[in-house]
């Protein structure tokens, strides 16, 4: 077994530490602008203007099954979907807010289709809800706010109770965990707590220069820590209405799991106090951006969508991977090929990632290799990133080794002893697999 400790977890996470893979899908009327989720404070878009966006919701090429079917075939094992982004558009029917899905020409409440088809693609079922809301009255503003500059923006946060918009939230997460059967996970996103950190958001920067957010009117100091967003009481009736339910750390208190963001890491994340192993979930995007956005060019190459996998994964943590759909409500063919890059190779070498975790100390990695271990610790999986000609050295590896074969396509891997407890590996001339071939080692 896996002679690492982990930290234990409230929320039941033995699947998702198996699983390991799992779509982020980012939809809401934001998809029309198609220039990024946050384009609403980016431009200052006043809400007059912005609904047209809502005015005109209508993905008629929705399909839920589609969204699932491709997720599995990617070898996703779980997926997390927004049912309310920063702009405070709710992809369900709720009935504590007109701005939601059902009163768009769409009429159709999302989250209800997506749940049953992924629920029915054996897929298990995540929630994303941003506690930022530029929708609603009482979401006092801020220096991210759309109406952070707005000339009356004092005079309209006048009023303004967070309290509120806090019980607004926990009767949206008593719906969204009442109205759709079982919910695996529920990601939340978006706490501040530092001023620093608000001002760094604020998009004006550089022209004119930032202001100096936080304004004195402006309510908390410009935060939306915990204490504001009533975390601790969103937690408890998270938990309370779905137990076993797991819950991320982006309430600002302490969740199941850690969620770096658009980054790799190279160790294992650990408890700052108890120095144990954390359940942790790194989250990407295919291209630049969460939600879709049409001219965003910087789509990752098939081998850097691969390496982020193998990453995550050789370090004890799980890959989220982001599609953005259209306003048609189809993965653009962008995500698409992306999708089938992730199908082909978990077709041949995802036992490699389920049920897998960092290898034990005793091995060490060579370089431009990643190594993952089967949680019972019998087989040792060697990722090649940067494939070495002819010969591949890893010390520590002698008398340790029943048998030994390429994962993609099963055939033997020859190597030999250097006499000092190494082994060779004899690769052939050309990678036996497009993208980072894996060497599978069944341990005596
Ligand atoms: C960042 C983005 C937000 C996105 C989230 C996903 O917070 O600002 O738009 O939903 O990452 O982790």
């Amino acid at each position: 077994m896996s002679s690492y400790k982990i930290k234990k977890t409230i929320g039941d996470t033995s699947w998702l530490v198996h699983d390991r893979f799992g779509m982020f899908i980012h939809f809401g009327i934001y998809a029309l602008p198609a220039r990024s989720e946050w384009i609403k404070t980016m431009e200052k878009i006043p809400q007059s203007k912005y609904d047209i966006y809502f005015n005109h919701f209508n993905p008629d090429m929705f399909d839920a099954r589609d969204w699932a079917r491709k997720a599995k075939e990617a070898g996703m094992k779980y997926a997390i979907l927004t049912t309310k982004h920063h702009d405070g558009f709710c992809l369900f029917d709720s009935k504590y807010t007109d701005y939601c899905v059902t009163n768009t020409p769409f009429k159709r409440d999302i989250v209800k289709e997506y749940v049953e088809a992924f629920r029915e693609a054996g897929l298990k079922i995540g929630l994303y809800y941003s506690v930022i809301d530029w929708h609603h009255p009482h979401f006092a503003i801020d220096g991210i706010h759309p109406l952070r500059d707005d000339p009356n923006a004092e005079a309209l946060d006048k009023g303004r109770d967070m309290k509120i918009y806090a019980k607004y939230m926990r009767n949206q997460v008593t719906e969204l965990l009442t109205n759709y059967g079982k919910i695996d996970v529920l990601w939340y996103d978006f706490s501040y707590s530092t001023p620093d950190y608000v001002r760094f958001l604020a998009f004006d920067k550089g022209n004119p220069p930032p202001r100096p957010y936080p304004l004195p009117w402006m309510q908390h100091g410009g935060t939306k820590g915990p204490e504001v967003l009533e975390s601790e009481t969103l937690m408890e009736l998270t938990r309370r209405l779905q137990p076993g339910i797991i819950v991320n750390n982006r309430l600002g208190i302490p969740g199941d799991t850690s969620t770096p963001e658009q980054t790799t890491l190279t160790d294992w994340p650990k408890d700052k106090i108890t120095g144990e192993k954390l359940v942790w979930e790194g989250c990407h995007t295919f291209s630049g951006s969460w939600g879709y956005f049409r001219d965003e060019t910087t789509w990752k190459t098939p081998k850097m969508l691969i390496d982020l996998l193998i990453k995550a994964v050789a370090f004890g943590g799980n890959l989220l991977m982001n599609v953005g759909p259209t306003s048609r409500g189809c993965f653009d063919p962008r995500a698409d090929d992306s999708l089938k890059v992730y199908a082909n190779w978990m077709k041949y070498n995802s036992r490699s990632i389920y049920g897998c975790t960092m290898a034990d100390s005793e091995f060490t990695a060579t370089q431009g290799t990643l190594l993952t271990q089967s949680e019972d610790g019998r087989r040792l999986y060697i990722h090649i990133l940067d494939y070495p000609f002819k010969k591949l050295y890893f010390k520590g590896l002698d008398c340790k080794i029943e048998y030994t074969q390429f994962l993609n396509d099963g055939s033997e891997v020859l190597y030999t002893s250097d006499g000092k407890g190494g082994v060779y590996f004899e690769l052939p001339i050309k990678p036996p697999f497009e993208i980072n071939p894996v060497i599978e080692i069944f341990l005596k």
